[in-house]
């Protein structure tokens, strides 16, 4: 099962009516036709209503919703609503709420506030979605469920130790295998009963925060647990759903990069992916294209979901930037290209009290049509309904894999040492903004991913190494593909231990050097690296981490040009069978990544069309009749103007481009150009 079946690209959002009044319902859908809104997520956050106490369940209100948008025609993508529980469940049963890092119970309050491995949580979550679906299952409007919300965060109480246990037998079957694989020979820490197994906290391994603990081994298996734990959360809804809704797809809405869930163990679960989309700042293209990216990689490349993006400005942070005219349509289209099947905000409309009063929504706390920000709503919703099916189940058709790892993320990041200073969506970010500069079409996927489809794998920080990962690595390279990797990969195993070999340990082969020792400065220290050769030598900067390196086959492409280490390689290519193993050592700007990154696609000819136009982003979707869609988004303030490399019309006005001949794209402007056959 995978996407929902629509007959065009879904657009609308969170729908909260049962915060007002009934008769403001009617504006709200009369609303909705003017913006072309044609579906709603509604239920997220119901459970107090829905079931008032232990023993009662009372649905008329969300069937009246329900009732309402089905007869207005609009599509319903229906949460289970065990998001927040109810403050009576908290009450009767004070198990459901979480215990925080420092071992403070909570009691009632705010969302997302449940231990995942309460026995009453999981039991009453599970019955609220049983009904649910059972209730809704076989209503015409009713496209997709909803569960859950964002999961997230992390517990730590009693019911989580023992669920912890319960994990570790699983996974380690006797004490022996945990005791070496959590190498507690170290600091006295050997287990000789499971029930002296503590969740790793601030009253237990940790120090200073979260990142500081004194057993990584033991750290990162609550990670994994956790992840587990919340995921089991989905599962234990998601088969309930199925008990009376064989054929619905189900998805929870993921938070793209973020650190506490593994998305990739979660995405076999879900029947399509989704994701909720709130930048920092206006300067966030890249990390979104990212972001898309990695969420499309969840499951395969098969489109997603644009769950929850805020047509104007975010409540949460200490300040919210309002979005400028024309970019969140641009970011809308943006998500298009990169896969999105649905263009969803959160809210369709305000809430008038509670801490998100004062987040936009696409009708405000007046209610009116003649709005900036509705009119740009409703001109995307215009849009979208002309545009039709045209990108619906439309592929990327990638030639470069990125390797995202949660395991290699948190091992960088929970480790002491070599600094601190280095955080791995950083160290991912820029090697994927190089590529997206180049205009490259790119899959962030995991490591179990199969690359046998790919010219070119960036792996930056690949910190873990587990399974056969290197030898399909070495298998990329050996068909003549390349294989980039950079500084503190390589570095341990699934157990966060050592290799006992030279850095960057299974990858050395490939790489055809050895990392001898390393240096981490502060920000202020630059070492410069030179790069390329003869004439066409330069310089670039390099901060935080310098790896000293000592060629084992491998050719020199970039030298430090200071320190005692003066002279030695930063940048490494090593021909390995008819391909090359591509090793940066350093901390590189961004010219010097963007340098590497295009030696290494221009070997394979995969430059997009403008790589050298600033902000110009490229993406190509490849629709399943084999049309091809090539999106062009300016993000810059002011209009720019290239030469059309190929001819075709341009789906979001019906003109005709022809190649060769100057395309003009205003400020924050979109083409979508159906390529001529
Ligand atoms: C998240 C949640 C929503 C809402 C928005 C506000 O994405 O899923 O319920 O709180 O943030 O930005
Ligand atoms: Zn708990």
């Amino acid at each position: 099962m995978s996407l929902p079946v629509t007959a065009k690209v879904p657009f609308g959002g969170d729908y909260n009516p049962e915060q007002w009044p009934e008769d403001v319902w009617k504006q709200d859908h009369q609303l909705f036709d003017a913006a072309h809104i044609d579906l709603v997520t509604v239920g997220v956050f119901g459970w107090a209503l829905t079931q008032p106490a232990e023993d009662v369940y009372d649905f008329s209100l969300l069937d009246r919703i329900v009732e309402r948008a089905g007869a207005q025609g609009r599509g319903i993508c229906l949460a289970t609503g065990t998001a927040a529980h109810p403050p009576w469940l908290a009450r009767a049963y004070p198990e459901v709420t979480r215990t925080d890092f420092e071992g403070r119970r909570h009691r009632f309050g705010q969302r997302h506030n449940s231990c995942p491995s309460s026995p009453v949580f999981r039991r009453l979550s599970t019955e609220l979605a049983r009904r649910v679906a059972s209730r809704y299952a076989d209503h015409s409007a009713v496209v997709a469920w909803h569960v859950g919300n964002e999961y997230g965060g992390a517990c730590y109480c009693e019911l989580c130790a023992a669920g912890f246990r319960d994990w570790l037998r699983h996974r380690y079957g006797t004490l022996d295998a945990l005791n070496a694989a959590w190498y507690t020979t170290f600091w006295s820490h050997t287990f000789s009963d499971w029930a002296q197994i503590e969740p790793p906290s601030a009253l237990t391994e940790h120090w200073r925060g979260p990142d500081h603990t004194a057993f990584q081994g033991v750290t990162l298996d609550y990670l994994r647990f956790c992840s587990d734990a919340m995921l089991t959360n989905f599962r234990d809804e998601k088969a309930a759903i199925r008990e009376s809704s064989p054929d619905l797809p189900v998805t929870t809405n993921f938070m793209g990069m973020y650190r506490p869930i593994d998305y990739h163990r979660w995405a076999p679960h879900l029947d399509f992916a989704s994701w909720d989309n709130y930048p920092p700042d206006d300067e966030s293209a890249a990390r979104m294209a990212l972001t898309h990216d990695l969420m499309r990689g969840l499951k395969d490349g098969q489109p997603f979901w644009l769950m929850e993006q805020t047509p104007s400005v975010t409540a949460c942070r200490d300040v919210n930037p309002l979005k400028r005219p024309g970019l969140m349509r641009l970011w809308s289209w943006q998500a298009v290209a990169h896969g999105a099947d649905a263009v969803l905000f959160f809210q369709l409309r305000a809430s008038r009290g509670a801490s998100e009063k004062y987040h936009g929504a696409v009708i405000g706390h007046a209610g009116r049509a003649d709005t900036r920000v509705f009119r740009e709503v409703a001109e995307l919703g215009a849009e979208l309904a002309r545009l039709g099916p045209a990108s619906l189940g439309a592929r990327t058709p990638a030639r470069v894999a990125l390797l995202f790892d949660w395991d290699s993320w948190w091992a960088l990041e929970i480790s002491d040492g070599p600094s601190r200073l280095v955080r791995y969506q950083q160290v991912v970010l820029a090697y994927h903004r190089a590529l997206w500069e180049a205009g490259v079409d790119l899959d962030v996927v995991a490591v179990t991913a199969d690359l046998s489809g790919y010219d070119v794998v960036v792996a930056p920080a690949l910190h873990m190494l587990k399974g056969d990962l290197p030898e399909r690595l070495e298998a990329v390279a050996a068909r003549g593909g390349s294989v980039l990797t950079t500084y503190l990969s390589g570095r341990v195993d699934e157990n966060d231990q050592a290799f006992l070999m030279d850095v960057p340990g299974p990858l050395g082969q490939l790489m055809g050097i050895r990392v001898d020792e390393w240096d981490a400065r502060g920000p202020e220290v630059v070492n410069p690296v030179r790069l390329g050769a003869g004439v066409d030598q330069f310089d670039v900067e390099a901060r935080l981490l310098f790896e000293l390196v000592i060629p084992q086959g491998a050719e020199v492409l970039g030298t430090y040009q200071a320190d005692f280490y003066a002279g030695t390689p930063a940048v490494t290519r090593n021909a390995h069978g008819d391909g090359h193993g591509w090793y940066v050592a350093a901390g590189l700007d961004r010219t010097g990544v963007s340098w590497v990154v295009r030696q290494v696609l221009a070997r394979h000819d995969l430059l997009g069309p403008y790589p050298d136009v600033p902000d110009l982003e490229s993406a190509l979707r490849v629709a399943p009749d084999e049309t091809r869609l090539l999106f062009l988004l300016n993000h810059r303030p002011e209009p720019v103007e290239v030469t059309a490399r190929t001819g075709g019309v341009d789906l979001l006005t019906g003109d005709r481009v022809e190649a060769g001949q100057p395309l003009r794209l205003p400020a924050y402007g979109v083409v979508m150009l159906r390529e001529d056959r």
